[in-house]
């Protein structure tokens, strides 16, 4: 390059920090919790307003173990929720990337969505920075994939999945507390979790002038790593770092649970078909034997036969329809066990209504 154009290029440079090739962090600044910018100290994690992935969302690749042991007690269950938020993060991320305000509020939205959305994105990075905090150095911590969301550029799809996505957050991360082992991580869960909750409430009110409320309780699904993998969905095959562990470990990989036709809807009372979409993994059924619709909300379950014919259930109508009600087929009623569970789980959001029918 000419000098001339080097000199004018380094003076633009300065005022913009993307111009010098920054590379990533070695694996021993990642695992120094004090390296970069920190989570409730820096203001990185919530008023930034780039489009520019923030870190640690910026970076590649598996994070290796600096040292050798034995695991950490968690450090399995925040290697899968690492995994799941960045699952998470990019999807607020791409989000970020597709619109601008006035996407929002051409599509109708309030004139804040946007910049909501760049927070959230922001909160989501300090929670994959927290995740990485939380695994120790002996275990390696997951990297990015690539992922595709169905939200086709369309600002309100993309809402529509936004809050499916934070509701049923609730769900898993109610079921990670019953795998956490030590009581700073079940501290850590919660936290995190009134956080998601803080972002589902922000989009039910402004977004839909819904109410904001999901009941006396959210859904608690204990076999959390069922709900992981069903977000394998959005994870473009073979697109993760080569480093990273199974996402989730163990992983049960079952068959998935669409609403099929004859459905008359997802409400309680309503006839639910299961579709078991996916052509090689399907449920095998022996004849004689009773299997169950188990359908979760709240603190409880209420199981209702499977008729494995007509694969047609109704969804107990008792059901306050708030918040989310997850589905699963079983082998045993109240699918006691996680191997109990043969197909699903599905998830039906019930409020807003609209929600539904966006991706129905
Ligand atoms: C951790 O990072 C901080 C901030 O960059 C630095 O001051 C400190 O020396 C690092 N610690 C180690 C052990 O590298
Ligand atoms: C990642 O973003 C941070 C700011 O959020 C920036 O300081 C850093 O240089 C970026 N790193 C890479 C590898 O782009
Ligand atoms: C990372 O963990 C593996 C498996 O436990 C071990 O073989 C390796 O030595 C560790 N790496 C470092 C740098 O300690
Ligand atoms: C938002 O994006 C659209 C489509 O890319 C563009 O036409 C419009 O100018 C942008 N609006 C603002 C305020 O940047
Ligand atoms: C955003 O909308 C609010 C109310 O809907 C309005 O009062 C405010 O002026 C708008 N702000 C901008 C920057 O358009
Ligand atoms: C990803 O791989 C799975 C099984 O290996 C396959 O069923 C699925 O169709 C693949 N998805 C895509 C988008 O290629
Ligand atoms: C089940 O799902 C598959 C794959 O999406 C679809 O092709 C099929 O039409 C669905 N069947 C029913 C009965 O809903
Ligand atoms: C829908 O219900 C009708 C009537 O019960 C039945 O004949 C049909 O096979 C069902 N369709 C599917 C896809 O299950
Ligand atoms: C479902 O409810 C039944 C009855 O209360 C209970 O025995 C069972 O353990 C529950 N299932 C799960 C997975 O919690």
């Amino acid at each position: 390059m000419d000098a001339k154009y080097l000199a004018l290029f380094s003076a633009l440079c300065l005022g913009l920090s993307q111009c010098a090739p920054v590379s990533d962090p070695t694996p021993s600044q990642i695992s120094n919790t004090s390296y970069g910018p920190i989570p409730g100290e820096s203001q990185l994690y919530s008023t930034y307003h780039g489009t520019a992935a923030p870190f640690p969302g910026n970076t590649t690749g598996a994070v290796l173990n600096t040292t050798s042991g034995p695991p950490g007690p968690d450090d399995l269950l925040f290697q899968n929720l690492l995994s799941a938020e960045w699952i998470i993060f990019s999807f607020y991320q791409q989000g970020v990337e597709a619109f601008n305000t006035t996407a929002f509020t051409d599509a109708g939205f309030p004139n804040t969505t946007y910049e909501r959305i760049q927070q959230i994105r922001d909160n989501e990075a300090g929670h994959l920075r927290i995740f990485q905090d939380q695994i120790s150095s002996n275990s390696i911590k997951p990297g990015r994939c690539q992922y595709e969301y169905p939200f086709q550029d369309d600002p309100v799809r993309f809402l529509a999945l936004q809050t499916i996505i934070e509701v049923s957050s609730m769900a898993f991360l109610t079921g990670l507390e019953l795998q956490a082992k030590l009581d700073v991580s079940r501290a850590a869960l919660v936290a995190i979790a009134a956080t998601e909750s803080r972002h589902n409430t922000w989009a039910l009110i402004d977004n839909w002038a819904a109410p904001p409320f999901a009941g006396p309780s959210d859904t608690v699904f204990p076999y959390a790593n069922e709900i992981l993998d069903f977000t394998n969905v959005w994870v473009v095959n073979g697109s993760c770092p080569a480093e990273n562990p199974v996402f989730p470990t163990p992983r049960q990989n079952l068959p998935p649970i669409d609403v099929g036709a004859n459905t008359t809807g997802i409400v309680p009372g309503s006839t639910l078909a299961f579709n078991f979409s996916d052509p090689v993994r399907q449920p095998s059924f022996t004849a004689g034997k009773d299997y169950y619709a188990v359908f979760f909300h709240g603190l409880y379950n209420i199981s209702v036969p499977f008729d494995v014919q007509s694969r047609t259930v109704v969804i107990p109508p008792q059901i306050e329809p708030l918040g989310i009600i997850i589905a699963v087929l079983a082998d045993q009623e109240g699918a006691p066990t996680r191997e109990s569970v043969l197909a699903g789980p599905l998830i039906l959001p019930e409020s807003p209504a609209e929600l539904a029918q966006i991706f129905a």
